[in-house]
């Protein structure tokens, strides 16, 4: 068996925030079951925050009680996005078994995202990982813009990993690296991916990309030299954040998918049932499927019928 590298669709949640078009939550649920269908081994299925602030996440207490009683939670790790005390109690009640809570490594940036300096955001975190243990919830931490902030610049590395070695001595059940706003570059990204390997080995670590400049694909495969064997991606490429300027789509999960397969690595999912799973959130949102695969591996497969 060929190594496996776990792909977490975060489709439903940042693919879909800032979207023109607000799906219902039943749409959401049917493109969650799609996704599960096509074999995907982790979802994000939306966010507790104030509908004020992300009309497109209303409905996420619906979703998570409606995936845990059709049993979905047992097929894919779910998991929601808080960013706040009150959204924990709220997943919680929901019945949600993981939350990612988002630190951004710029005061800017975080304060815009949360409103709370970074410090605020650390400490937040440290109360809802001890809390979760206790609820037997897991805490997936985030650091976003960890290599650029659309309002600060270049983030300094050292920052992130100062940030990492408190979220994982918290006891965070996974960090993950986010390049919020697409705009990292191969090398930084190995650079900075091989020295959170040296100071976090036993670690989990993930990456999450956007592909604003083109080097979303690239960025994986520097995450992948540097050990990184977890990578969230975007069915159909969906995606952008409302409070970072110039955040387009997430890379496609269709292209992260394809890459690892034709390098000879495993990630359980079947690739063109993810294709229709693409099709079916550009029919929902009304854009275009983004990502490069969905093109070339419709041509093989128009050739394998004729
Ligand atoms: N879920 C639902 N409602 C929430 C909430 C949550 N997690 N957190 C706060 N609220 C509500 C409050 O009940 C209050 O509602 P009201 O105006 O009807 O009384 C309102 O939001 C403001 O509450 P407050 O405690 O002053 O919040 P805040 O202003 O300190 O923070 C945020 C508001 C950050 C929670 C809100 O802006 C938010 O949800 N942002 C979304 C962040 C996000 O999704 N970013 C993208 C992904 S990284
Ligand atoms: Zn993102």
């Amino acid at each position: 068996m060929s190594e496996f590298v776990r792909i977490n669709d975060v489709g439903p949640r940042d693919g879909l925030q800032n979207q023109a078009k607000v799906l219902t939550p039943q749409q959401r649920i049917q493109l969650i079951h799609a996704l599960v269908d096509a074999g995907l081994p982790s979802i994000e299925v939306g966010s507790f925050v104030s509908a004020k602030a992300v009309p497109a996440m209303a409905g996420a207490e619906d979703i998570v009680s409606s995936l845990n009683q059709a049993g979905v939670n047992k097929r894919a790790y779910l998991q929601s996005l808080v960013p706040n005390q009150k959204g924990y109690e709220l997943a919680k009640a929901a019945g949600a078994e993981a939350v990612l809570l988002v630190v951004c490594a710029s005061e800017t940036m975080n304060q815009k995202n949360v409103r709370m300096g970074i410090q605020d955001g650390l400490a937040q975190a440290r109360d809802m990982i001890q809390q979760a243990k206790a609820d037997a919830i897991d805490v997936l931490a985030c650091i976003a813009v960890a290599w650029e902030c659309p309002f600060e610049g270049k983030t300094d590395p050292k920052v992130v990993l100062d940030m990492a070695a408190q979220l994982c001595s918290y006891g965070a059940h996974e960090l993950v690296i986010a390049d919020t706003i697409g705009a990292a570059t191969p090398k930084a990204v190995h650079s900075l991916m091989r020295q959170l390997k040296a100071q976090q080995p036993d670690q989990l670590l993930a990456c999450h990309f956007h592909d604003t400049r083109a080097m979303g694909l690239a960025n994986v495969y520097a995450a992948l030299e540097a050990g990184i064997r977890r990578f969230d991606a975007s069915v159909g490429g969906l995606g952008g954040c409302p409070f970072a300027p110039g955040a387009t789509g997430n890379i496609a999960t269709e292209d992260v998918v394809m890459m690892l397969q034709q390098m000879g690595l495993h990630t359980g999912i079947d690739l063109t049932k993810l294709m229709a799973v693409g099709q079916l959130a550009g029919e929902m949102t009304g854009t275009a499927t983004g990502g490069r695969a969905h093109q070339w591996r419709s041509l093989q497969l128009q050739k394998s019928r004729l």
